[in-house]
C-alpha cells in the first residue's frame, strides 16, 4: 500500500477515535444521568421500635471478629479507567491478608461525576468475597458538586441495596440525608456491637433528625439488651471536631494515641459536636471517619476512640515519602469485649500496572 494511503488511514482512525472518545465523555459527563427510586419511608420518634427490623451478623464464639475498613477508594469511570485493576488487586490483597468477617466503607467510594461503572465494579468485587459489607456515602459519591454525579444518590442506594452481601439500607427518608442504617454483631443471641452507619457526606453537620433517630435506635436496642446500651461503633465519612481536639490533646499527652499517628495534612473537622455528646450517652466505643487521605491515627478522647481511617486505592491524594506510604486499610478486631485497631499498608508499587 502506498505510504500516503497508510498515513491517511492512520490519521482517519486517530481522528475518529478522538471524536468518539470526546462524544462519549460529553455524553457521560453532561447528558446521561441515572435516577433511582425515591422511597418515602418517614420515621418518627413516636414509632414503635422493632428489633426484628435490625439486621444481624453472627460472630462465632471465642473467635475474633475482624472488620476491614476501606476508605476513600475514589474511582472515577473516566479518569481512573486504567487504575481500576490496580485498585482491585490492592483490595484483594487487603481481604486476603486480613480475612475479614465484615467490610465497612467510610465513603468516597467514587469521585468526580462518572460513578456508574466504578460503583458497579466495587459492588461486584465486594460480592465476590462473600463477606457482608456496609458502605456509607462521602461527599464525592454525590459528584463534583452536590448531586452532579451520573448516578444520583437514589440510584446509588438502589445499586448498594441490590448487592448480594450488602447490608446497606437507604434508611429513613426524612433525616436530612439517606443511607443512615444500623446493624448488630451478635454472638449466641447477645449483641456484641451495634454498628451505626451515618451519612454526613453531603452536609458538614449531622441533622438533629439524624441524632434523634440514632438515640431512638439505641434506646430501642437497649430495651432488648437487659436495659443496657449495647456497645456501639459509628462509621461515617467526615471527621467531627473532636478529631482535631483529640490531636491537640495528643500533642500534650502522647499516651492518648493508639499506635503510631500520622498527621500530615491539616485536620479539618466538620460540625458534629452533637454526635460526640450522643455517643458518650449511648455507649459508643469507636468513631471512625474517612475523608482525610493524608492522615491515619487513633486517639483516645473522653473514653471514645477516634480513628482517621487509612486511605485505600490509587486515586485521589495520599501521603507518600521515602519512609511513609499512607495507603491500605484499617482493621478493627473484636476479641471478647475489646476492639483492637490496626493498619494494613499496601506494599509500595506492588500492584501498579
Ligand atoms: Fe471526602
Amino acid at each position: 500500500m502506498e505510504k500516503k494511503k497508510i498515513t491517511l488511514i492512520v490519521s482517519l482512525t486517530l481522528i475518529s477515535s478522538i471524536c468518539v472518545g470526546a462524544l462519549l465523555s460529553v455524553y457521560f459527563t453532561f447528558l446521561h444521568h441515572y435516577k433511582g427510586k425515591i422511597v418515602k419511608n418517614d420515621w418518627s420518634e413516636t414509632d414503635t421500635f422493632d428489633i426484628k427490623k435490625i439486621k444481624t451478623i453472627k460472630k462465632e464464639k471465642d473467635k475474633d471478629f475482624v472488620i476491614l475498613n476501606l476508605a476513600d477508594i475514589q474511582i472515577c469511570d473516566l479518569e481512573n479507567f486504567f487504575n481500576k485493576e490496580t485498585i482491585h488487586k490492592e483490595i484483594n490483597y487487603l481481604v486476603e491478608k486480613t480475612h475479614p468477617d465484615l467490610i465497612t466503607l467510610t465513603g468516597d467510594q467514587t469521585w468526580s461525576n462518572e460513578n456508574l461503572m466504578s460503583t458497579k465494579s466495587i459492588i461486584s468485587w465486594l460480592d465476590s468475597y462473600k463477606i457482608p459489607y456496609a458502605p456509607v456515602f462521602g461527599n464525592h459519591d454525590y459528584g463534583n458538586k452536590p448531586n452532579s454525579a451520573v448516578c444520583d444518590i437514589n440510584y446509588l442506594c438502589d445499586l448498594y441495596e441490590s448487592g448480594k452481601y450488602s447490608l446497606f439500607s437507604r434508611g429513613p427518608s426524612n433525616l436530612g440525608s439517606i443511607g443512615n442504617y444500623v446493624f448488630n454483631i451478635v454472638e449466641e443471641n447477645q449483641i456484641v456491637k451495634t454498628v451505626y452507619m451515618l451519612n454526613n457526606g453531603t452536609v458538614d453537620s449531622f441533622t438533629s433528625e439524624q441524632m434523634k433517630w440514632m438515640k431512638w435506635t439505641s434506646e430501642g436496642i437497649k430495651a432488648y439488651n437487659n436495659d443496657i446500651y449495647s456497645s456501639g461503633m459509628v462509621f461515617m465519612h467526615k471527621p467531627i471536631p473532636e478529631f482535631r481536639t483529640a490531636y491537640q490533646h495528643y500533642l500534650v499527652d502522647h499516651s492518648t494515641s493508639v499506635g503510631i499517628p500520622y498527621i500530615n495534612w491539616s485536620l479539618s473537622g466538620v460540625d458534629g459536636h452533637q454526635l460526640f455528646d450522643l455517643s458518650k450517652d449511648v455507649n459508643i466505643t469507636d468513631i471512625v471517619a474517612g475523608h482525610q487521605h493524608g492522615n491515619s491515627f487513633t486517639f483516645n478522647y473522653q473514653n471514645i476512640r477516634l480513628t482517621s481511617a487509612l486511605k485505600t486505592g490509587e486515586c485521589g491524594g495520599y501521603y507518600e515519602d521515602k519512609e511513609i506510604y499512607l495507603k491500605g486499610a484499617s482493621t478493627f478486631t473484636i476479641r471478647n469485649d475489646k476492639v483492637n485497631i490496626n493498619r494494613v499498608f499496601v506494599p509500595r508499587n506492588t500492584f501498579k500496572m
